[in-house]
């Protein structure tokens, strides 16, 4: 298969779907890029990451692109490393942002049980009352309270099924730690540097195990980087890849 570096691949995270990408849609396409922003929620339960990123594919094969820039953002990021280990024809480069290689702790997947628990009790307001609180920078109540207001919109417009499926496939997620130094595609790693759930040390250990990859940090921004800062985000991605 031909490589094709004019594609984005935009992987979402969670409890959160493509319109986390709006901003970015329009940006990169402005910048002459083909952006795809693949629907990753499904009710089907675990959402593991083998079928979210099956699902990924499936919207490649669909607009006929061959091989992307798989820009993955959290749960989208673990997505984007088994895309890399079972479709690596079809990943030009890799964008992991705000994510990690790591498993869940076993305190993590019981966290995940619970929230699939309540979610599927109250309604996907439980996951944005458990959420939104550590998505953003502390300055961004403040500086962009909309952008909250943005984000909680996106988290209720999940179904409840979808959301507690998302958190069971994450519990069940593999450790990618072992295949971080075998990534062969330019990589550049974006975090924001108050990101409370993969915190800067993480991508910094991890783009140092990745060869070649490059690191930068977004301030003023926490876990919600590309919404918190799209311009500062859209200027390190795109310089990046203008010089891939
Ligand atoms: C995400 O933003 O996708 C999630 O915070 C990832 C996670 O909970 O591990």
């Amino acid at each position: 298969m031909e490589t094709n570096q004019k594609h984005l691949l935009l992987l979402h995270g969670f409890p959160l779907s493509p319109a986390m990408w709006n901003r970015q849609k329009a940006a990169f396409a402005a910048a002459g890029y083909n952006v795809l922003t693949p629907e990753l929620r499904t009710e089907q339960s675990p959402a593991t990451m083998r079928l979210l990123a099956d699902r990924a594919i499936a919207a490649m094969d669909e607009a006929g692109v061959p091989s992307a820039i798989v820009v993955g953002f959290s749960m989208g990021g673990y997505v984007a490393f088994e895309i890399a280990d079972r479709f690596p024809e079809r990943v030009g480069g890799l964008i992991l942002t705000c994510t990690k290689a790591e498993a869940d702790a076993e305190e993590a997947k019981k966290g995940r049980k619970e929230l699939a628990a309540n979610v599927m009790e109250r309604g996907a307001i439980a996951a944005a009352d458990s959420m939104l609180g550590r998505l953003f920078s502390p300055k961004t109540p403040d500086r962009a309270p909309e952008i909250i207001e943005e984000a909680k919109q996106i988290i209720l417009s999940s179904s409840p099924q979808a959301i507690a499926a998302a958190a069971l496939g994450m519990a069940e997620r593999s450790d990618r730690t072992a295949m971080l130094s075998g990534i062969n595609v330019p990589t550049l790693v974006i975090v924001g540097e108050d990101d409370a759930i993969t915190p800067p040390h993480i991508a910094r250990d991890m783009a140092a195990a990745i060869p070649g990859a490059e690191l930068a940090f977004i301030p003023e921004a926490g876990h919600m980087v590309n919404m918190e800062q799209p311009e500062a985000f859209h200027n390190i991605v795109l310089s990046w890849l203008n010089r891939m």
